[in-house]
């Protein structure tokens, strides 16, 4: 993988807004999801709670929702809710890698 070179991940017209999407690009996974102004943003597609793949979570609030325990995340990666403990102080090491994302032409990339 290049390092500081543009990716083309999809088409912008095929991130859902109701749902994530899956990618897969240089042999990592990647989950992209749309916040709730509609951007489009990429976090690693592997929850660190227990590795479920958050591309085949949902959205909720403009986070991304694991499908297995429900842990949310924002676009930054960091944790903002665990359903079994509601009010948890959330730690800021909990979060799933970010990478900056761009719509142009039509298209979704990545740094
Ligand atoms: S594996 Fe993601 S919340 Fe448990």
């Amino acid at each position: 993988m290049l390092i500081n070179t543009w990716y083309v991940a999809c088409d912008a017209a095929d991130v859902p807004h109701d749902k994530p999407k899956h990618v897969r690009m240089l042999g990592h996974d990647f989950a992209l999801f749309r916040d709730r102004s509609g951007k489009i943003n990429c976090v690693s597609d592997i929850c660190v709670h227990r590795g479920g793949s958050l591309s085949r979570g949902r959205l909720h609030n403009g986070c991304i929702e694991c499908p297995y325990h429900g842990w949310r995340y924002k676009a930054d990666g960091a944790c903002t809710e665990i359903p079994a403990h509601p009010g948890t102080n959330m730690p800021k090491r909990v979060r799933v890698d970010s990478y900056p994302v761009e719509e142009r032409f039509g298209w979704v990339g990545y740094f």
